[in-house]
């Protein structure tokens, strides 16, 4: 097999230490360790690095996502079209405002929402889309806005930090943008996620709903001249804020972000020219437009050319020490929406053939030069 020696690589490790450490210190001393100052410099320096005017700091992508809907006033009665291969949760936000899912397939080649299957899922109840930049590839949001013109798009970028299309950063290509910090992320604060837009009017709603609906943040709350002061609620809002220690995590990684992703993008180079000759492999295509964030380096294994099928390939390569993931899953193919849209799987065979064929290899900031030419001997010796 190997001539190297045997290696353990994770699919992904965070890279995390002493700095971001260092900088929850002063949350810490402070006893300032809900969202205040820490966040909102995060929230300005991602505003800053993905050129939009508003950047508003939550728990999770999830949460972002649920906000977005809430924002455009989804609720029963309205559609929202997901593409059919992401993660659940695209989904699952939808049926939080009682709206109805309506999945849109995707092409296998990127892994995005496919705009011809879009253009054929919109009727006079859609209310918003939701393309998905899945693996830090943005989707072809000009098509999309041609294809939908009017209609509200909400970027799921949660793996698309740093990525853009057409020179333009992911988070401003839609109306709202967002963004998760899992630690499966090119940069993280353990759980976490932003919202980003350029609509001023959205962006009071947005920062108002992520804290219960309160006019006022806890900071000017506490801080202000006027103690008697509460906030008026105007609307119904959730408790989505970031802590600020979070957000102390987040101002390190943040500024490292365009660090990781050269290095990403140096060794996804690297694997598309060491394994473009694998003919059962098919490495991540498109076009000149695209700067990919490289979240995931997600292959497609040809099981017609392949030396044995993509789980056995998997389990090859973890006998070998080499972590891999499906690349998500087609989510009109989990028991919950199956059974509740009645779909078949074969109804969304672009989202069909990325669950079944997809495979993320490793790919991360943690991995030395001799990991990633362990992992091409590897594939290249099944
Ligand atoms: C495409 C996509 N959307 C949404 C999410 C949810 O992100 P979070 O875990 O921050 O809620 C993920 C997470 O993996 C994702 O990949």
């Amino acid at each position: 097999m190997s001539s190297i020696e045997k290696r353990s690589i994770p699919i992904s490790l965070p890279v995390t230490g002493i700095e971001e450490w260092e900088a929850t210190k002063e949350p810490l001393m402070t006893g300032w360790i809900t969202s205040g100052p820490k966040v909102r410099e995060f929230e300005k320096l991602f505003a800053e690095r993905h050129q939009v005017k508003h950047a508003f700091a939550v728990t999770s992508a999830t949460t972002a996502l649920h906000l977005a809907l809430v924002a455009l006033n989804v609720g029963p009665g309205d559609e929202v079209i997901v593409p059919a291969f992401t993660w659940v949760s695209t989904a699952n936000v939808v049926l939080y405002c009682g709206a109805k899912v309506v999945f849109a397939d995707v092409d296998p080649m990127t892994f995005n929402i496919d705009p011809e299957d879009l253009a054929k899922r919109i009727t006079s109840k859609t209310k918003a889309i939701i393309p998905v930049h899945l693996f830090g590839l943005c989707a072809n949001m000009d098509e999309i806005k041609k294809i939908a013109p009017g209609i509200p798009l909400i970027e799921d970028g949660a793996c698309a930090a740093g990525a853009a299309f057409k020179g333009k950063p992911a988070g401003g290509l839609g109306t709202i943008g967002c963004f998760s910090f899992h630690p499966r992320k090119s940069v993280t604060t353990g759980e976490g996620g932003m919202l980003t837009t350029d609509d001023d009017e959205l962006a009071e709603l947005l920062g108002m709903l992520r804290n219960h609906g309160a006019s006022i943040s806890e900071e000017q709350r506490h801080h202000g001249p006027r103690p008697y002061i509460l906030p008026d609620f105007n609307l119904m809002g959730f408790n989505y804020r970031m802590t600020d220690l979070q957000g102390a995590v987040g101002v390190v990684q943040i500024k490292k972000l365009d660090q990781f992703i050269d290095e990403r993008e140096k060794w996804a180079t690297y694997y598309s020219e060491k394994l473009k000759d694998i003919s059962w492999l098919r490495t991540p295509t498109f076009g000149a437009e695209y700067k990919h964030g490289w979240q995931s380096y997600v292959t497609f294994v040809d099981e017609s050319k392949a030396p044995a099928s993509r789980n056995q390939i998997m389990e090859m390569l973890q006998e070998q020490g080499i972590s891999t993931r499906p690349g998500t899953h087609a989510v009109h193919m989990l028991n919950f929406y199956k059974d509740k849209y009645q779909i078949e799987a074969t109804d969304y065979p672009g989202a069909q053939a990325a669950n079944d064929y997809s495979m993320a290899i490793p790919l991360h900031n943690r991995m030395s030069p001799e990991d990633f030419e362990y992992v091409v001997e590897v594939l290249k010796s099944l």
